[in-house]
């Protein structure tokens, strides 16, 4: 069984490596537990996370040699008795991490199963991206369709899932980018204004907005552009910041706290997604994952690696100005 795996934290294409592993199928990998779900894993996309995990700069640091991969959509081969969720053939996507590898097994409480004809590059990044949007939407600030929301890296794949997430919820999104040449492919997903990030932010949001009250801005960005995004929100308004695209902390003035009471706060997926129960959980994932099936969510794919070619994989994930996700096909082509 091949397995991508890192043997140092440091420069990702230069500390990662396609692996032989152990099988962790049934036959190989001895008896298949009651409760446990062994899948093939057909496609992973290299994620922001992914990368800060690479390099020794995400929040989880396990002893080398370590196996990246925070999602995967997977084929499920073999179950346990006491699995009555899925079955083989079924596709599936792990709650758990460790997913750039050819085989996985796991809990069965982490194996979702997806919708049958699910496209199985979009399946591959329904775990992440597109709850994130949609609890970056919901459980900050309490909008009305018609309200505004400002976001920055808007031509990310959470940014592009805002977009449409925010329009059936009947929201408005004014989106920050680094070059104009997106505006057009944001506003045919359904962004109603487009700005070009920069000093002069606030003036250009309350021309593009007409000066309206904006009372949530989401923020990848971090850095100065934290600063930018809360001097354009509302008094009482608030900045999410869930990301960190420039590798620095937020620098925001404390004028926006003390005189204008904005407040700054943070998302993370986990942490967001701890504070609902299982079935919850499962309602999210059935929903979104609908969503995803039927075309009404998507993200785009840039360009497409085998396992044995993660090197080159993680270093293309790595240059701006993609057209959309690297995705890794560790049981050959989709
Ligand atoms: N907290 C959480 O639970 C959570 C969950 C999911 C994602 N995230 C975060 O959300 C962010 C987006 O993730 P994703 O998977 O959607 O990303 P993605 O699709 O890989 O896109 C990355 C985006 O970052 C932009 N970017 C890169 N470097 C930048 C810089 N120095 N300044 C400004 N923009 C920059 C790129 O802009 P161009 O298009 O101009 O190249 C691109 O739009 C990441 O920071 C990720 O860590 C957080």
């Amino acid at each position: 069984m091949k397995r991508a795996d890192i043997s140092a934290y440091g420069i990702p294409q230069d500390v990662i490596a396609c692996v032989e592993a152990p099988d962790v199928g049934a036959a190989e990998g001895g008896p298949i537990g009651p409760d446990e779900v062994v899948f093939d894993v057909l496609a992973f996309p290299i994620n922001p996370a992914d990368i800060g995990f690479c390099t020794g700069g995400y929040r989880l640091r396990p002893p080398l040699p370590a196996t990246p991969g925070a999602e995967c959509v997977g084929r499920v081969i073999a179950v346990g008795d006491e699995i009555n969720h899925v079955r083989a053939g079924d596709l599936v996507i792990n709650l758990q991490r460790e997913n750039w590898a050819q085989r996985r097994r796991v809990r069965g409480a982490d194996a979702v199963p997806l919708p049958a004809g699910i496209d199985i590059k979009q399946a591959a990044m329904v775990r992440i991206n597109p709850p994130t949007a949609l609890l970056l939407l919901s459980d900050f600030v309490t909008l009305a369709p018609g309200e505004w929301v400002i976001q920055n890296v808007a031509n990310s794949a959470v940014g592009r899932l805002v977009i449409m997430l925010a329009r059936r919820q009947g929201l408005r999104t004014l989106n920050v980018v680094r070059r104009e040449s997106l505006f057009g492919e944001l506003a045919a997903l359904g962004a109603d204004a487009c700005i070009v990030d920069g000093d002069d932010l606030p003036a250009r949001a309350r021309d593009a907005t007409g000066g309206v009250n904006i009372r949530l801005g989401l923020d990848a960005v971090s850095g100065a552009a934290t600063g930018r995004l809360a001097a354009c929100v509302a008094d009482e308004g608030h900045v999410v910041t869930y990301g960190s695209m420039s590798g620095e902390d937020p620098k925001v003035d404390r004028s926006n706290f003390v005189y204008r009471g904005v407040n700054l706060g943070g998302f993370m997926l986990g942490r967001h997604m701890a504070r609902r129960d299982a079935a919850a959980i499962r309602a999210i994932y059935s929903e979104l994952g609908g969503d995803i099936a039927a075309g009404r969510l998507h993200a785009p794919v840039d360009c497409i690696y085998p396992i044995e070619e993660i090197k080159a994989a993680v270093a293309h994930a790595q240059q701006g100005g993609r057209n959309g996700k690297i995705l890794v096909t560790p049981n050959g082509a989709i």
